[in-house]
């Protein structure tokens, strides 16, 4: 079986930089007493402002002196560098300790106006650079347009989650049936190994579904993850695959 991914999207959570340091402390020190698995990578993406106070740096992360949790961000600019007021570049945050980064996450489709076009740019940035790209999609078109001018290696490299927009907050997940027909199509055009994740209402009681009934190899999840108790019981979820 493939590696399984668990990553928390913090999305713009929590609101004071002692609750952040709070909530990672939290979900770090529970961490701690799962049983460690090369095959399961528990990824955080916090907001930008935090990644750095959070202790987060290139040393740690090769240490992994933070408990085997790795770091992504939520996003990244389409240039690597210049004067882009309000910006942060992929290589800021590779600098910094990041691992991955999130691209083209629903709610920066609809509240920022990110096109595929935008999107590609951002793949291409953060595969040059070396962050692994996480691409949000809720459309099978979203794949080849965002992934246009990309090379077959580098589009092994890029994870793809399932995020459909109707099961984003809401507390409405998507069906296992229907979130398994959407991964076969998905591997129709990535091929059968690729990975992709489902994101949408995840918490403990429906997480595992979607890696036995619908085949994903891990899960993006918002609420939940700011929740250590909930975000660890999913972490445990996925360490029992094994
Ligand atoms: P949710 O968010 O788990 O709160 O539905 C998922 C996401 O937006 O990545």
């Amino acid at each position: 079986m493939n590696k399984l991914f668990v990553i928390g999207n913090w999305k713009m959570n929590p609101l004071s930089l002692k609750k952040a340091k709070g909530l990672f402390d939290s979900i770090k020190r529970d961490f701690k007493s799962v049983k460690k698995t090369k095959k399961v990578e528990v990824i955080l993406c916090p907001p930008f402002v935090y990644l750095a106070t959070l202790g987060i740096s290139s040393s740690a992360r090769r240490k992994a002196s933070y408990g085997g949790l790795v770091i992504g961000s939520q996003n990244c600019f389409l240039e690597e560098k210049g004067a882009f007021t309000g910006e942060i570049s992929a290589l800021m945050l590779k600098n910094l300790g990041c691992k991955y980064v999130i691209i083209g996450h629903s709610e920066r489709r609809k509240y920022f106006q990110e096109t595929d076009a935008m999107i590609n740019k951002k793949l291409k940035i953060a595969l040059r650079i070396g962050l692994i790209p996480i691409l949000c999609i809720d459309k099978i078109s979203q794949i080849k347009n965002g992934m246009k001018e990309i090379l077959g290696k580098d589009i092994k490299k890029i994870i793809v989650a399932y995020e459909p927009i109707w099961a984003i907050g809401t507390g409405k997940a998507c069906g296992y049936k229907e979130a398994k027909e959407f991964n076969v199509l998905m591997k129709k055009v990535l091929g059968k190994n690729h990975p992709t994740l489902y994101g949408g209402s995840v918490n403990s009681k429906n997480a595992s579904g979607y890696i036995k009934e619908s085949g994903f190899h891990g899960l993006l999840i918002g609420g939940a993850s700011l929740k250590p108790k909930e975000f660890l019981k999913i972490i445990k979820l996925m360490v029992e695959q094994f």
